[in-house]
């Protein structure tokens, strides 16, 4: 199955992404994650990348389009798939049929994922990651068993530098301008499938089973 989830920053894509990946033994594609890593490996890229993120703007297209490319048709060619957090941009999505074309292969659905904006923000500014293994908690809702130690690695939680509350309302402006319009983009296309978000991750999990009957 090849799926987009789309959404808000914070609404909990990545959180549904590695459930729904767990469930249809998919691989979770995340742009974020991928552009974090270059960032941690001190990579050329990830010099460029951590200027604009840190920012909350976006990064460009073709820098985007060219690692989707990369990771699912030229360095491995994975079956199953959940892309999580791309495409964010009208351009990216029609970079994204034109891959498909190409390669002669089609995106089964994409999943919206809606919240409040009230509900979103206190997420993303109770959110801690780890910082050895990227593992995602919540203060709150999924909080680590010692503060500020992760329970898996015991690596130490830190917040991500986009999570500032100034950072967040840009992003969430971003959202609102770049992104929501591939929600009609995808509807024309007639895959678009709404999700209400706004309860526990158990319970957007649910929604999400029934939306693709699995
Ligand atoms: P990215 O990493 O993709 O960030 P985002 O889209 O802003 O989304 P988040 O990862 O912040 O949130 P999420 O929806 O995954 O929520 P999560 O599950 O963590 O992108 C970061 C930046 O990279 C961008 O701003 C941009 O600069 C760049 N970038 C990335 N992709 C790009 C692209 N395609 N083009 C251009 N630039 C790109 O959950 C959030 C918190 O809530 C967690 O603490 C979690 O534990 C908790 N939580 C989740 N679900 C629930 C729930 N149901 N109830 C209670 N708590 C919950
Ligand atoms: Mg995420």
């Amino acid at each position: 199955m090849k799926l987009i989830l789309l959404g808000p920053p914070g609404v909990g894509k990545g959180t549904q992404a590695q459930r729904i990946c767990n469930m249809l033994n998919a691989v979770q594609i995340s742009t974020g994650d991928m552009l974090r890593s270059e960032i941690k490996s001190g990579t050329k890229l990830g010099e460029k990348a951590a200027k604009i993120i840190n920012k909350g703007k976006l990064v460009s297209d073709d820098i985007i389009l060219e690692m989707i490319e990369n990771r699912l048709f030229i360095n491995a060619k994975p079956a199953s798939y959940i892309l999580d957090g791309f495409p964010r941009t009208i351009p990216q999505a029609v970079g994204l049929s034109k891959m498909y074309e190409k390669h002669n292969e089609k995106l089964d659905s994409v999943i919206l994922l809606e919240s409040p904006e009230d509900i979103i923000i206190e997420r993303l500014t109770a959110r801690r990651s780890c910082k050895k293994c990227n593992k995602v908690y919540h203060l709150v809702t999924m909080p680590p068993k010692k503060d500020n130690i992760c329970d898996v690695c015991s690596g130490e939680l830190v917040q991500r530098e986009d999570d500032k509350p100034e950072t967040i309302k840009k992003r969430m402006k971003i959202y609102h301008e770049q992104t929501m319009p591939l929600a009609n983009y995808y509807r024309e296309n007639g895959l678009l499938k709404t999700v209400d978000a706004s309860g526990t991750p158990d319970e957007v999990h649910e929604n999400v089973k029934k939306i693709l009957k699995c």
